[in-house]
Parts: C-alpha cells; sequence; structure tokens
C-alpha cells in the first residue's frame, strides 16, 4: 500500500473503533487497559490511575506502555501526546502537570478526538488547560519549540513514514525537551516477502513494525539524542495475537497465521525516552 492509502485505512479503522466508544463486540482487543491485549497481558496502567479515568477512556484505550509513568512530568509543563486516542494518557499527563500546565492531543481520526473531548470532561479536567488538535502526526500545526515533552502510546508502528513523525516531534520541541514513547518494533529484519504481506493489509501493529535498529537511526537523523531504552518486552503469542489486529478483528483483518507464526518471538514492546 502506498503511504496515503496506509493513513487512510488507519484513519477509518481507528475512526469506526471510535465510534462504538470501545464497547465492540468480544474481539482479540477488546479488553480494557487494565489487562490490555494491544498490550502486555500485565496491567499497563496501575489500579488508582485506571480509577481516575473515565470508562470511554479506558475502553478505547490501545496503548502498549504507560508513557505519563516514565516521562516525568512536572507542574507547569506543556506536554503533546501524538495519536492520543481515546485520551487516556491526556488525562494523566493533564493532572501530573496541574493548572499551570497544558496537555495536547493530537488524532487524526475525528471520531477519537470528540471521544477524548468527552472523557477529559468526564474526568472534571474542562476547566484545565487541555485542547485537541484534528490533524496528522507528520503535522501537528503546533508552534515550533513549544513543548516540554511529547509522548507517545503505541501510534508510530501506525506510520509509514517514521521520519516525518519524529522530523514533527523535533520541530515541536523546545531545545532540551524529551520524547517519552512506547511502540512496537521488531527485533531484527524479517524475510522481505513476509514484511511485503504484512503490509499489503497495514495489519494491525505488526504491518508498520521497523527492526530496532532501523528505528533507533530514525530517531538520530531527526535530531534526537541520549536515547535511553526504559523497558523492552518481548510479546507472547497471545500478545502477538492481539497486536496484529489492533485495534480488533472486526476493524483489522487479522494476518495469516502461517505469516504471525513467522514474527513470534521478534516483535517487542519498547518504552523509551530521547532529548532534542
Ligand atoms: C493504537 S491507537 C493508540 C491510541 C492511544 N495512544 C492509546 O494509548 O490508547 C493509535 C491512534 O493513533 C492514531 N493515528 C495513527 N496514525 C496516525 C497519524 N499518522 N496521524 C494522527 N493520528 C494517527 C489513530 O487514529 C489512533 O487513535
Amino acid at each position: 500500500m502506498k503511504p496515503d492509502e496506509v493513513r487512510q485505512v488507519v484513519q477509518e479503522r481507528y475512526g469506526k473503533f471510535a465510534e462504538t466508544a470501545g464497547n465492540a463486540a468480544d474481539s482479540c482487543c477488546s479488553k480494557p487497559a487494565i489487562q490490555a491485549c494491544c498490550a502486555h497481558e500485565q496491567a499497563i496502567y496501575s489500579r488508582s490511575e485506571l480509577s481516575s479515568v473515565p470508562e470511554i477512556a479506558r475502553n478505547l484505550s490501545r496503548g502498549c506502555g504507560n508513557p505519563t509513568g516514565f516521562a516525568n512530568l512536572q507542574p507547569g509543563k506543556v506536554v503533546v501526546d501524538i495519536g492520543c486516542g481515546g485520551g487516556i494518557d491526556v488525562i494523566l499527563a493533564a493532572r501530573k502537570v496541574g493548572a499551570g500546565g497544558k496537555v495536547y492531543g493530537v488524532d487524526f481520526a475525528p471520531q477519537m478526538i470528540e471521544q477524548a473531548k468527552q472523557a477529559v470532561a468526564q474526568a472534571g479536567l474542562a476547566d484545565r488547560s487541555v485542547e485537541f488538535r484534528h490533524a496528522p502526526l507528520e503535522d501537528t500545526t503546533l508552534p515550533d519549540a513549544s513543548a516540554d515533552v511529547v509522548i507517545s502510546n503505541c501510534v508510530i508502528n501506525l506510520c509509514p513514514d517514521k521520519d516525518a513523525v519524529f522530523r514533527e516531534a523535533f520541530r515541536i520541541l523546545k531545545p532540551g525537551g524529551r520524547l517519552a514513547i512506547s511502540d512496537i518494533l521488531l527485533t531484527g529484519p524479517i524475510d522481505a516477502e513476509l514484511r511485503e504481506r504484512l503490509q499489503s493489509g497495514w495489519a494491525g501493529c505488526t504491518g508498520g513494525a521497523i527492526p530496532e535498529a532501523d528505528y533507533w537511526d530514525t530517531l538520530k537523523e531527526a535530531g534526537f539524542t541520549e536515547i535511553k531504552v526504559v523497558a523492552r518486552h518481548l510479546l507472547s503469542d497471545p500478545e502477538l495475537d492481539g497486536m496484529a489486529c489492533c485495534p480488533g478483528k472486526e476493524y483489522t483483518p487479522a494476518p495469516a497465521a502461517d505469516d504471525l507464526n513467522q514474527v513470534q518471538g521478534k516483535v517487542v514492546s519498547v518504552k523509551f525516552t530521547a532529548i532534542k
């Protein structure tokens, strides 16, 4: 698929998923964030974090980590969540930066933005400085050097032009600002034909996952330094099954079982930070 076709497919899938408010019939990815199958089977958020987030944002959560848990967010800071989905990390970030800070959520699925706005209101944060941008990650519409921290949770793997996404994150960060990202990567290169088949339907989070070494090179080429891996988790087979059809089988056709078998043990969920 061409990059624009990929973007359209991803936008439609997540838009439709958002319309259900995460209440879709049982699917590979329909478990709430406390036991997300689009993430590790272990809980990715603490119970206290989850209890502070409205159901709508929990149900729409499709992350593979908890970026606000390692982003070291401080009161008064400006945070941008790129690919904010239903707003779970926007809400957690807004609590950490407090009334003097600001959080932007960026997503290209308008239905997600609507649900995230509703979740922020239900979380009692309507009076806080939270703003959403309906925009692609490659062009967030935010000003240069305006953010202290850019967070992202299981999104960049879905983007066909990762260079453009990291260049844009670099542009909007203040000098000395940082990235705190959870994403899905491959441990190394995979067979070219297999890769093409996975990409032909842009199958969930595996269709666009790239080898770790290429990912770090892309980050460095965008200008980032001090890349630190905070955690790295090899996906188990059931976790991989869930990831491969994220946000759910009714939206994303699962890849052929043989193809999925061939990437078993080669897909990792990685949390990292990097500095502008
Ligand atoms: C797997 S979900 C994760 C959502 C959220 N970060 C979370 O943890 O629940 C991916 C989100 O990224 C958005 N997205 C994917 N590619 C994008 C792009 N190129 N530009 C803007 N949003 C994008 C989708 O619309 C979707 O809401």
